[in-house]
């Protein structure tokens, strides 16, 4: 399967890429093709509500960012993992932007799956991001949910939760 994660991290080295770090080890294992964005340290606005992509843009974002290449990996991609930190109770604002320029395309046409991960400073963080996974990702888009994974700071030395993501990633059909 045709895997996009998007980090919305704009820490390299931080939990959730140490989260998607453990994912790859289980996914590529099983054969999937998996690429991953780091939107998180991308030059990539919000919308502007132009409705260009509605109107004479047919589906295309008049701006010129790099928002390009995640609406190309976005025509591929058979399953999203939308992975991101928790900044006051929701997704990263990088990642937010990534949703809301979505708008241009719509549901895209490939896309049947869905997942999260999610790191957070404090435990029970996360009903901000859920809300938006759930009603953007598995309402609006109608994508199967295959998993939900988070990872609190204290718990980020614990390779427990790594393995669970590992093994996500190994049994993920
Ligand atoms: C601007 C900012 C806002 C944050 N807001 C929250 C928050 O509302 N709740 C929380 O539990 N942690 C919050 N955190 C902590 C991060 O979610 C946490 O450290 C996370 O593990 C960072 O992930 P990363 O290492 O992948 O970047 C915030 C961090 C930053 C920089």
């Amino acid at each position: 399967m045709k895997i996009l994660v998007l980090n919305g991290s704009p820490r390299k080295n931080g939990v959730t890429s140490a989260m998607i770090k453990a994912f790859l080890e289980g996914a590529e294992s099983n054969g999937h093709e998996i690429s991953v964005i780091q939107v998180g340290n991308k030059k990539i606005a919000g919308c502007m509500a132009c409705e260009y992509c509605h109107t004479k843009g047919e589906g295309r974002c008049i701006q010129q960012d790099e928002m390009q290449e995640v609406y190309d990996a976005l025509e591929d991609a058979e399953m999203i993992i939308v992975a991101s930190p928790i900044y006051y109770h929701n997704m990263t604002g990088q990642m937010q932007c990534v949703i809301n320029r979505t708008y241009a395309v719509g549901v895209p046409k490939n896309l049947k799956k869905a997942a999260i991960f999610l790191a957070s400073g404090s435990p029970e963080m996360y009903g901000g991001a859920l809300y938006e996974y759930e009603n953007t990702f598995l309402r609006y888009m109608k994508l199967e949910d295959m998993g939900r994974f988070t990872i609190c700071d204290a718990e980020s030395k614990e390779s427990a939760k790594f393995d669970e993501i590992r093994a996500f990633g190994q049994n993920l059909k």
